[in-house]
């Protein structure tokens, strides 16, 4: 799977950009499923039909990654820009970011401040090495939208690099579709868009398929680097199965179908609470009459960082803990 990650990963497709991610992750998956078609919002939409008798489930993992949209060119060539989901000051000082056309800048901040606590992102600035205006309008117009750009790299059974938010969960979900061999349920495999910026593709998608229920694939932060906020939530120690977010609180049922399934198969996992923030499924389970959801996390340090990190074992572990729920009948 490192070869898949690292492909998905440097593919560029911040929310509102999702095109060239969605020709990557099409490409991995057209030989492998029955149908597949983008909707109005970009989302990429993949069916495989079960043998009949099972459930209509939808997995999704979200395609898009956070990004720096340019607001303003001064007269130096120096950009300014708007956050496209939860870019932070802590995690942008003086890190690469590209643009879809390959153009590459440094993230510079305003050296005045005479506290770093005083940096905002209002006070940060994208350098392209531009001699002005001119040029630097020649290269890049107002509403592009840059990424974090960083290398990706494996050590010790973890792979580092940016976007592992949610591209590790699209790896998850092209590896599952891949890896299924016969099951009674209709799946409908969403590749999302505008995750970053308010669950917007889970949303539509969720209401016009009008699945039983809903599973989504997504990172969550962990509590086992020093000193970290207490949360029993670790690399390597197994996919997490959500409990609760700031978006959804997991329906039991759903729960209980991915922890038995995983005590079932001796599949290690762990529990998830994560205090902030949220993912596709808080949209999906409050759609239509609502639809039971939960979600299958990644275990992931770093996160919306240029080098967030993950453990190549939960991965693995979180595709055959889906692949095991999939091809089993769901009974409720
Ligand atoms: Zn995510
Ligand atoms: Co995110």
């Amino acid at each position: 799977m490192r070869e898949l990650l690292q492909k998905l990963a440097g593919v560029y497709g911040p929310s509102g950009n999702e095109e060239p991610i969605r020709d990557a992750i099409q490409k991995e998956i057209e030989d492998h499923v029955d149908e597949f078609y983008t909707d109005v919002m970009g989302n990429l939409i993949a069916v495989k039909k079960g043998k009949g008798g099972g459930k209509r489930v939808l997995l999704a993992a979200h395609m898009d990654q956070i990004g720096l949209m340019v607001t303003h060119i001064d007269d130096k060539g120096f950009l300014r820009f708007a956050a496209l989901g939860g870019i932070s000051v802590a995690n942008s000082i003086c890190r690469r970011v590209i643009f879809r056309n390959g153009i590459t800048g440094v993230i510079g901040y305003e050296t005045e401040v005479e506290s770093w606590k005083d940096i905002t992102l209002a006070k940060m600035y994208i350098d392209i090495g531009a001699s002005g205006k001119e040029e630097a309008e020649s290269q890049i117009k107002i509403g592009d939208v840059a990424v974090y750009h960083s290398p990706f790299s494996a050590n010790n059974d973890k792979y580092m690099g940016g976007a592992m938010d949610d591209r590790a969960g699209c790896a998850l979900l092209v590896e599952t579709i891949k890896s299924l061999e016969s099951t009674p349920n209709d799946l409908y495999f969403v590749f999302t868009t505008q995750e970053e910026v308010g669950l917007r593709g889970a949303k539509t998608s969720a209401y016009a398929l009008e699945p039983d229920l809903g599973i989504s694939v997504d990172v969550t932060i962990t509590g086992d680097t020093p000193k970290a906020k207490p949360m029993a939530v670790s690399l390597g120690e197994g996919p997490a199965i959500k409990i609760k977010d700031a978006s959804i609180l997991a329906h039991p049922k759903v729960k209980e179908l991915m922890v038995g399934t995983a005590k079932k198969h001796g599949i290690p996992y762990q529990l998830e609470i994560l205090e902030f923030g949220g993912t596709d499924s808080g949209a999906i389970h409050l759609s239509r009459g609502g639809v039971p959801s939960g979600v299958l996390s990644i275990p992931c340090r770093y996160v919306h960082s240029d080098s967030e990190t993950i453990d190549a074992n939960d991965l693995k572990n979180g595709v055959k803990l889906l692949v095991k729920i999939l091809e089993g009948e769901i009974n409720f």
